[in-house]
């Protein structure tokens, strides 16, 4: 029997405005580049070439007959200068929105991918206390150009593992390892998503404004002992205290340090799925509090151990997501797999988990494969290959992985074979 999806599922790809569009030259991952931080040397460069020629990827997506797509609007492009706003970038997206829409493609907008301003990075980033307002402020000009063309708006992507990655631990501009910058930008961070919630909501009372978290189980080896108690906390804080912070700030949890006016801005929450991460004990590595991530023996595991192929856990993950009590989209899911060798079982492995969970009374309104075409794939620059569609980044050309159609026929079935 054919496994099927709601009636109006959202069908479509997600992507973002730095590793598709190129020659983002104002953003602090510009630099970052420069800086020789990619491990393969690689430089987006052009990128997928979306800022001349999105139009082609457009295609390609509607000829999968997909219904949806994510995408996100560069700051940098946008107000490459404090307060100075670039009419030409502007009028680009509205070109791009409008052109999705008339291939049927509904577009859901993040405002902020992993990517700044480098004037904005250059005073401190989200350490920076100024960053709340300003980005209110980014928010709302986007509103305001494009809000009858978006419906559904992204204010951050995968904040909590961004902002872990950028000021503790050192692996994303500005490379800081300092925790009370950390906290810092936490906080503005979340204060920066309530503002542009409430902005969004001024312009566009019916708009609907959530968040992309990264999610995944964080699963001891062994169900009980110090391993399981560290997974515990490592879970919460990874992948729930930022949410409880946004949704329901809890009495005498973290929420409780912000305060209650920043609760409830939330309409809908997007998952962005990739793995698990199961958890060890190892003496011999105090700097990360003597645990080690490894998959089990005999995983299937991704090209250049990018991850563990672990299809359960996206199923878990939306079944602990239901408790916020909105609208959930999974907002990406994926896998580097230049030959396609693990792809399509991946994709229905991942979406028989999703028609499980809608039977189980989760609100999944659609799914968001990660991606359309290889793309630039941050400090692993080139060496990933997430593409439905295989991309020659010198010569531009595309090539339909096998994947491609079997998604398509999910995507036109709206059912799984
Ligand atoms: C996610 C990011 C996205 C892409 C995928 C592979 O964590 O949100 O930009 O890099 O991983």
């Amino acid at each position: 029997m054919a496994t099927t999806f709601p009636p109006g599922f959202r069908w479509g790809v997600a992507t973002s405005a730095y590793q598709f569009e190129g020659d983002n030259t104002a953003a602090d991952w510009w630099l970052w580049e420069q800086q020789g931080r990619i491990r393969d040397g690689s430089r987006s460069g052009r990128a997928c070439d979306w800022w001349r020629a999105a139009e082609r990827d457009f295609d390609l997506m509607a000829g999968l007959d997909l219904n949806a797509v994510r995408l996100s609007v560069e700051w940098s492009r946008l107000e490459p200068s404090p307060g100075r706003w670039d009419d030409t970038a502007i009028a680009r997206y509205l070109v791009m929105l409008r052109s999705l829409r008339d291939r049927g493609l509904e577009p859901m907008v993040t405002l902020n991918h992993f990517t700044l301003p480098q004037w904005v990075a250059a005073r401190g980033g989200w350490a920076w206390r100024g960053i709340v307002g300003a980005f209110a402020a980014y928010a709302a000009r986007v509103v305001a150009a494009a809000g009858d063309l978006v419906d559904r708006w992204v204010t951050l992507n995968e904040p909590m593992g961004y902002l872990l990655s950028a000021y503790l631990l050192g692996q994303f501009p500005p490379g800081r390892r300092n925790p009370g910058a950390f906290v810092r930008a936490l906080r503005h961070s979340l204060q920066a998503h309530a503002a542009a919630y409430r902005a969004v909501h001024a312009a566009r009372p019916a708009a609907q404004v959530g968040l992309a978290a990264y999610l995944r189980p964080v699963d001891p080896t062994r169900p009980r002992g110090v391993e399981a108690a560290l997974a515990a906390r490592l879970d919460y804080v990874l992948n729930w205290l930022y949410l409880d912070a946004v949704r329901h700030p809890r009495p005498g949890g973290p929420g409780r340090a912000w305060p209650p006016r920043e609760a409830g801005h939330l309409d809908f929450l997007g998952v962005n799925y990739y793995t698990r991460t199961l958890l060890r004990l190892d003496v011999r590595r105090p700097q990360t509090l003597f645990l080690r991530a490894a998959p089990p023996p005999g995983a299937e595991v991704a090209d250049r151990g990018f991850a563990e192929v672990y299809p359960d856990g996206l199923l878990a993950v939306l079944r602990r997501a239901r408790g916020y009590a909105v609208p959930l989209y999974v907002t990406e899911n994926g896998l580097p797999d230049a030959a396609d060798r693990l792809r399509p079982r991946f994709i229905v492995e991942h979406l028989r988990r999703v028609a499980q969970a809608v039977a189980d009374g989760c609100p999944v309104r659609g799914y968001y494969h990660w991606s359309i075409v290889d793309n630039f794939e941050w400090n692993d620059g080139w060496s990933l290959r997430f593409g439905l569609y295989a991309l020659d980044e010198r010569t531009q050309a595309r090539t339909a992985r096998p994947s491609a159609a079997l998604y398509a026929a999910i995507a036109r079935a709206n059912a799984l074979p």
